[in-house]
């Protein structure tokens, strides 16, 4: 069982916060958020209260997809930044007690990569076996593997008369793990950032970095032209392996945190990367409650979450991480997410209800909280008219595909307004003023256009604000035990509306009760749940709520926390 007598890590107390740097404060004019920009508004994340901030990839990139290409590990881009000026706010955050992790993408770089462009120039060049080439099979691909932002994986290149992989756009080509040299080419960039005294990692598509030697088909769905890479990419044979040699030659050697992006990876598996006594990650991020609205089309699809499905994925998670010395990353978004009061709250009249009520489900749970920029004002998705006003290389190819499969515009935009990538990036509105203050330029993103209500200077006003409720929440994280190291324990698996669960340690019970509808509803503590008194910890209800004959009656959206003695 975990943590009886065991010490608590820094990272299990912390909530992160997660910055997309592009998108949270230009501090020059050029319409894009910078390095400088988020060293102003630490003082802002201080008054949250968080204790990590997550950059999102300050490499230099060709920006094919927004910093996941990068072509110098060693350089911060020039449209971020300098290295000085990192260097400032590294210095700066931890004056203010703040720690910083960045990105690290080395599932594949840029094909601007100087590996990259010595790779392509022969095969006899060292840098060719940095990446994974293959010969045409009767003149074809390798195998049908569709890339995750639509068409094939591989790219023939002509000179060489080789395929390369790339499981994303054709400018990211991936990685040759099995050369032992592009691992230690990873451990030394690593430690190059360590060094300055960077706080840990976040590994962008980490389960995706050893592949089946076999490359074998994958399953095709749909009609859809290509197959899945899934299986013959995810979680494959090495991927363990690798992981403890980088835990062994770096992070060992620093007082860090580890969080894995691991894509298709299951409760049972991130077990495998996050028990502590494997020596790999500390915590992974894993996709099941994001898959919950997937439909025909995957991703792209208009479905909405059910309550009991949702909460069968967050309780499994819950148990098997607690059950097995592992540790949970709890998200409702990222910069690749839409926004979670669109998505699974209410945006309309119960906007900042219900962002309030998803803030109390997730933060009292037992994991590393992650809030995504924005999320703390309760940001909505962004309903943008025209697919021009949208960046995203994963929007405008699912444009393209829904476009030619003959989908209806009506159906196409719907669904890029459920799901595009650009919901989560949109720049971050300070106030109400000409581009939200975020610039004094032209944003390279539309504001999302109800920035004039929704944003920071708002909510900063106002004491019932979405952001001073998730201040309490992280403040409920630091002063409570029992939310760090607590057994959870769901009680109502089928309830259609409410989700109510308990923690339970350290003499001390959280009962959580939150309505994830927009009707009242009255919840049956159960009788196994006798406590001679309760205190109400934090709710987003108006008058307080008390516990009458074993029963809590809840308004649209609302949620409440008591403890329990
Ligand atoms: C991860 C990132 C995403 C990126 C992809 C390829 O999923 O979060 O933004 O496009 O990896 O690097
Ligand atoms: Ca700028």
């Amino acid at each position: 069982m975990m943590m009886m007598n065991k010490k608590i890590k820094w990272w299990q107390k912390s909530v992160v916060y997660q910055v997309y740097p592009k998108s949270f404060n230009d501090s020059n004019g050029d319409g894009i958020g910078d390095i400088p920009g988020i060293q102003q508004k630490l003082p802002y994340l201080k008054k949250l209260g968080v204790d990590v901030i997550w950059l999102n990839p300050i490499y230099q990139s060709p920006q094919v997809d927004n910093g996941y290409d990068i072509s110098n590990y060693r350089a911060v881009d020039p449209e971020l930044g300098t290295m000085a000026e990192f260097e400032s706010l590294l210095t700066a955050a931890h004056t203010q007690g703040l720690k910083i992790i960045l990105d690290l993408v080395v599932n594949h770089t840029s094909d601007q990569h100087p590996w990259f462009k010595a790779a392509e120039q022969s095969k006899s060049d060292p840098h060719h076996d940095y990446y994974i080439w293959k010969d045409p099979v009767d003149g074809h691909e390798p195998n049908n593997w569709g890339s995750s932002f639509g068409g094939s994986t591989w790219t023939y290149n002509q000179a060489l008369g080789q395929y390369y992989l790339h499981l994303f756009a054709k400018q990211q080509p991936d990685l040759n793990w099995e050369n032992p040299k592009v691992r230690q080419e990873v451990y030394d960039l690593m430690r190059f950032w360590l060094d300055k005294g960077i706080d840990g990692f976040r590994m962008d598509v980490i389960s995706l970095i050893s592949k089946d030697p076999k490359y074998p088909d994958g399953p095709v769905i749909q009609n859809k032209k290509y197959g899945s890479y899934y299986a013959g990419a995810a979680n494959g044979p090495k991927v363990h392996e690798y992981l403890h040699e980088m835990y062994q030659q770096v992070l060992r050697k620093y007082d860090i945190m580890t969080v894995g992006e691991t894509p298709h990876t299951n409760a049972d598996e991130a077990v495998l990367y996050t028990k502590a006594s494997r020596q790999e990650l500390n915590m992974v991020f894993h996709f099941d409650h994001m898959h919950l609205d997937y439909g025909k089309y995957g991703k792209f699809s208009d479905n909405r979450f059910k309550l009991p499905d949702l909460k069968a994925v967050l309780s499994r998670w819950q148990t098997k991480m607690y059950d097995h010395d592992g540790w949970n990353s709890l998200y409702w978004s990222n910069h690749d997410q839409a926004r979670p009061v669109t998505r699974f709250g209410n945006d309309g009249p119960f906007r900042e209800k219900s962002a309030k009520m998803l803030g109390v489900v997730l933060h009292m749970l037992q994991g590393t909280p992650y809030i995504y920029q924005g999320e703390e004002i309760g940001m909505t998705n962004a309903d943008f008219k025209h697919i021009e006003d949208y960046q995203d290389i994963e929007t405008h190819n699912i444009y393209h595909e829904f476009k030619q499969k003959g989908l209806a515009d009506d159906f196409i935009m719907r669904s890029i307004y459920l799901k595009s990538r650009d919901n989560a990036r949109t720049p971050m509105p300070w106030n109400a003023h000409q581009n939200a203050g975020f610039t004094t330029g032209q944003p390279w993103l539309k504001l999302n256009p109800n920035y004039t209500a929704v944003n920071v200077a708002k909510a900063l006003a106002d004491q019932q604000s979405v952001f001073y409720f998730y201040q309490r929440l992280i403040a409920l994280r630091h002063q409570y035990a029992v939310i760090t190291t607590g057994k959870y324990d769901l009680l109502n698996p089928d309830d259609p509306n409410i989700y109510a669960y308990t923690r339970s340690g350290d003499q001390q019970t959280l009962l959580v009760v939150a309505n994830f509808s927009a009707q009242p509803q009255t919840y049956q503590i159960p009788a196994k749940l006798s406590f001679k008194d309760s205190k109400q910890l934090l709710s987003n209800e108006t008058s307080p709520k008390q516990i009458e004959q074993q029963q809590i009656a809840l308004g649209a959206y609302g949620a409440v926390i008591y403890l329990l003695n």
